[in-house]
């Protein structure tokens, strides 16, 4: 690792020393892959205006969010299926999260059970998505108390799966079948084979989906008998106004990007609303996260607390989000990558190169105190630089 200098260090190894399926999964987005690329694009459309001579000898970037105090404000967004990059990859996470005092957030799919992640990670938070099933969502809401989870992130972009074409031509997909070009894919990645895969196998045994419902679900390679994402397509607001007074903890919508959305969420009571769009996961050719900041927060700043995700990398990334008006930040192939690379050791070292980048740049911006960010006027729009997207 001596030789990792930046999450982009960690993407390349990454693609290294993965197979081509769990590659594709883990950086693609979908169809034209534009929604992604241009989360990435955004930052280079903004410019920071520096100030000087301000004593910058002390910076403060711990963040009080939700009666919590982290220690950046950054967290590990949702990511399903990180068992793939990293044998037990979910706990490594979670551990590494807790040790540096930042969220980290249980995806509905991912595939170590919830109650076993919150004992490494207590105040974990939970990312759910929700079939339109009052019964079901009620169900899974009694497991989120039973474990102690108070912050609950219902992921409202994806009411149907998107088209994954990158992952198809992989025959990656779920439920998953073992075909010869993906059994070829294995043995021309042996480190992964041996570190990865058959570690898994051996100890856990096939993967489930530990987390999408009130008990543990199927196996990845089996179709759950309630659809695995039955009744997603039937959620609206209606439900969402009933989960608000039958959700006592904090509840937070992930995958807003029109402002009206925004509104929406306000009016319903929602304590927080991640501007995000799935990574470029879901609907492709979006508007970029960070423009899509822009206009969430000129209509709800002050009304809701705005996090942001989409192509973070960088400590300059996060003042942006932070200078256009979020409270906190979430990334979630950074963190794979490290995990992908060196387990926990390489999550740790992802967090500490942001936390570095991060307090370095916040002394080259003239800024000690990233709540005053917002107001200070340090960053322009800046005609977009013709050098494609950043590694
Ligand atoms: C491999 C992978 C799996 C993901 N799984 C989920 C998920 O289970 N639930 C969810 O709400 N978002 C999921 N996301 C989206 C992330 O929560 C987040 O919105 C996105 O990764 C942010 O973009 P970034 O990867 O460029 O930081 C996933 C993203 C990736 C890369």
């Amino acid at each position: 690792m001596s030789r990792m200098y930046s999450v982009s260090d960690y993407e390349q190894a990454a693609r290294r020393l993965l197979p081509r399926c769990v590659w594709e999964y883990l950086q693609g987005g979908t169809e034209d892959m534009l929604s992604r690329d241009r989360n990435r694009s955004a930052f280079h459309d903004f410019a920071f205006t520096s100030r000087i001579l301000r004593d910058v000898s002390a910076p403060s970037m711990a963040t009080e969010l939700f009666g919590a105090r982290y220690s950046l404000p950054v967290g590990m967004a949702p990511t399903g299926l990180a068992g793939m990059m990293r044998h037990d990859c979910d706990v490594l996470i979670a551990k590494a999260f807790h040790e540096n005092a930042l969220p980290y957030v249980i995806s509905a799919s991912s595939v170590v059970p919830m109650e076993e992640l919150v004992k490494h990670a207590p105040g974990a938070w939970y990312q759910a998505y929700f079939p339109d099933d009052r019964e079901r969502i009620d169900r899974i809401c009694t497991r989120l108390e039973n474990c102690g989870i108070t912050n609950l992130i219902v992921t409202v972009d994806v009411p149907v799966a998107a088209n994954r074409e990158n992952i198809k031509r992989r025959d990656f997909d779920i439920p998953f079948r073992m075909t010869p070009s993906l059994a070829l894919d294995g043995l021309l990645h042996p480190r992964w084979m041996a570190g990865t895969l058959l570690p898994t196998l051996r100890t856990r045994g096939i993967p489930r989906f530990a987390n999408l419902y009130e008990e543990i679900g199927t196996r990845i390679t089996e179709d759950p008998p309630q659809g695995f994402r039955g009744g997603r397509d039937r959620l609206s607001w209606r439900t969402m106004s009933w989960l608000r007074d039958r959700w006592r903890g904090r509840l937070i919508l992930k995958g807003i990007l029109h402002p009206q959305d925004a509104l929406e969420a306000c009016a319903l009571g929602m304590d927080a609303i991640v501007v995000s769009n799935h990574g470029g996961r879901q609907l492709d050719y979006t508007i970029s996260t960070l423009a899509a900041l822009e206009a969430v927060i000129a209509a709800a700043r002050d009304r809701i607390a705005v996090f942001f995700d989409g192509g973070i990398t960088r400590g300059t990334h996060v003042l942006m989000a932070l200078a256009l008006g979020a409270q906190f930040v979430f990334a979630g192939r950074a963190f794979l990558y490290g995990a992908a690379v060196a387990g926990q050791r390489g999550v740790d070292h992802v967090i500490d190169i942001i936390r570095r980048e991060l307090l370095t740049d916040m002394a080259l911006l003239g800024t000690a105190h990233l709540e005053a960010l917002h107001c200070e006027g340090v960053l322009q729009r800046a005609a977009p630089l013709n050098r494609g997207v950043h590694a």
